[in-house]
């Protein structure tokens, strides 16, 4: 394990970090082989993770946290803009200086009988003009084995960073220092003091009590979401929360689709879907990241900052998603799934019957009836493994989006596809994105959670000025922006069942998109959008009734004028930041919607 460098900005930041926090060593991390099996060596010993059969998972291993520490916690994420209308309302705002005294007391000494891990990294092809390079500071073993999947770690990321070059500094500690001669626990944490904490100006991150996921792997959600969103303000490009896909037809040429979708709507699934039309295939660019940069030719181009997935194992089946199955065969990493008799894992929606003996999550003996895996249990896998992997996922020029979708869980009103009628239309689809609430953790049940974008927890500045920037890389000279769609697999009949099949049928909208955008398909223009014609969407051998065939595309004239009142009620609580464009487009909407009434 060793990594060098003379970026003095970087060795001055991490002799600065150890002179606070104190760690008993510093090591440069390397991303290589010996420095996994030490990681794991380490964990082992320390009763952090157990190693999984090697004959059937190998070189595979699972972890547990404890119960508190399960997720990430909105609650205690902050961004810490100077000002905080720059937050807006969407975020939890924290005034930075002092936030800033807040983490120097507790980062004082935090790792103490620990080691400080330096991980340089890279989001993105190394070296690719749309990547960005990133340092993590973390005392967490789990963290770096993580990244290593993540990310592109080690001696390379520093060559292309230089002597001069810039990085985004991410600090994180599980906040657990060791007194002298003190046995270490398996799961170090400090759930009553989390501060996962943004600072969008100055590009940083300092992260505080948690081990967790998006609490820790500072390369995601903090920075590839919430810091790069407003580095790509500044600097005119899209970080977002969205899937890209490849879809090519049997004549084989191909398109590249983005997807925002809320979490838990199934955005990895569709990533790796299985399409059902002969002849059609997709392959994954990504399954929950997407960074656009403008090429040469005015067209958005895209990577996946990501190297690997860290999806959600609860209902990852061979037939839910069997390329997240086979993915997820050697080399990763569980965390809080079961642990099978003969040393695999096991979660809830993997098989029918649950197997005869496991231990629960929680490393106790499990009882039927009982939760196995926490539903939020994860596998950290290579996208490199996925058996769909795109071989342009790892192409430094990136991909051409020629559409972007945009989807949440709605029961009623939404169609199972709309084409925007241009780029403003197709932002306005992205504001008002909208799930019912499923869960009750994200508050009550079939209420709306409004998620823009799907953006919601990851926006790392102004809500509504993030809308004016999407509208505005729209105004640009000479671009050609990807068509945008709004999709909803989740309609429901009168009987409340879902009339959409979904999974690998999907397919079939992918399908029609792809027609659209090399102008082979017609569309109807209707008061929400553009909307395909009755053959447009091929339903054979789906056993759809007619009634819910009509209902999936139906526009609901009445149930639209009704939510736009949400929408407005929504739109005002941005005040002055609201972008007239988007009051233009509700404008819009109405006036058609009352157009459309008179007409029948
Ligand atoms: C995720 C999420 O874990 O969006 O990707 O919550
Ligand atoms: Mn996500």
């Amino acid at each position: 394990m060793s990594s060098s460098t003379r970026n003095k900005k970087l060795l001055s930041w991490v002799d600065d970090m150890a002179t606070l926090c104190q760690p008993e060593s510093v090591i440069w991390c390397d991303g290589t082989d010996a420095e996994w099996n030490a990681m794991w060596d380490l964990m082992l010993s320390s009763g952090t993770a157990t190693k999984l059969n090697e004959a059937k998972r190998p070189n595979s291993y699972l972890v547990r946290s404890v119960p508190a520490d399960v997720a990430r916690v909105e609650e205690r994420t902050f961004i810490c803009s100077e000002k905080e209308e720059d937050a807006g309302p969407t975020n939890n705002w924290a005034d930075p200086k002092e936030m800033q005294q807040t983490l120097n007391g507790l980062f004082s000494g935090c790792m103490k009988g620990r080691t400080l891990y330096v991980i340089p990294f890279s989001m993105g092809p190394v070296g690719s003009d749309i990547a960005q390079i990133g340092i993590e500071l973390t005392d967490s073993p789990y963290v770096v084995t993580n990244m290593h999947i993540m990310a592109r770690v080690g001696q390379a990321v520093l060559d292309v960073l230089g002597d001069e070059g810039d990085f985004v500094p991410c600090l994180h500690s599980v906040g657990a220092p060791l007194t002298a001669g003190q046995k270490d626990v398996p799961w170090p944490c400090n759930p009553d003091n989390r501060y996962i904490v943004h600072y969008p100006e100055t590009r940083e991150i300092w992260s505080f009590g948690s081990g967790y996921g998006g609490n820790a792997l500072l390369g995601k959600k903090c920075f590839a979401l919430r810091i790069a969103s407003s580095m790509a303000r500044d600097e005119g490009w899209l970080a977002e929360h969205m899937l890209i896909l490849k879809l090519t037809n049997p004549e084989g040429e191909a398109q590249y689709i983005a997807g925002a979708f809320p979490s838990a709507c199934g955005k990895t699934n569709l990533a790796m879907l299985t399409s059902t039309i002969p002849g059609w295939k997709v392959e994954t660019i990504g399954d929950d990241i997407c960074w656009m940069k403008f090429g040469e030719d005015g067209r958005l181009y895209a990577i996946n900052p990501e190297a690997g997935f860290f999806g959600v194992a609860p209902g990852t089946s061979m037939e839910s998603n069997a390329n997240a199955m086979l993915t997820m065969q050697e080399n990763t990493i569980f965390t809080n799934v079961a642990l099978t008799d003969d040393g695999d894992v096991w979660w809830e929606g993997m098989t029918d019957e649950a197997p005869d003996n496991l231990t629960d999550w929680k490393g106790n003996d499990w009882v039927a009836g009982t939760q196995a895996a926490h539903p939020n249990s994860r596998f950290t896998a290579h996208a490199a493994q996925c058996p769909v992997i795109a071989d342009e996922w790892n192409d430094p020029k990136g991909v051409p989006i020629s559409a972007i979708l945009m989807g949440g869980r709605r029961a009623s009103i939404v169609p199972l596809v709309t084409e925007a009628r241009d780029w403003k239309h197709g932002t306005f689809f992205g504001t008002i994105i909208a799930s019912e609430m499923t869960a009750a953790a994200f508050g009550e049940i079939g209420k709306l959670r409004r998620d823009p974008m799907a953006m919601l927890p990851f926006c790392g500045y102004n809500m509504a000025d993030y809308w004016g920037h999407w509208l505005k890389m729209g105004e640009q000279e000479n671009v050609k922006m990807p068509k945008i769609y709004y999709v909803n697999w989740f309609r429901k009949n009168e009987q409340d069942k879902f009339m959409w099949p979904g999974f690998g049928e999907n397919s079939r909208v992918l399908k029609w998109i792809f027609e659209r955008c090399n102008g082979t398909a017609e569309a109807v223009e209707t008061a929400i959008g553009n909307m395909p014609t009755s053959d447009g969407i091929d339903f054979s051998g789906l056993n759809l009734s007619e009634e819910d065939s009509v209902n999936l595309m139906r526009v609901d004239t009445e149930g639209w004028l009704a939510e736009l009142e949400g929408i407005e009620d929504y739109y005002a609580t941005f005040g002055e930041h609201l972008p007239a464009e988007l009051t233009t487009q509700v404008n819009g909407l109405r006036s058609r919607l009352q157009a459309s009434k008179q007409k029948f």
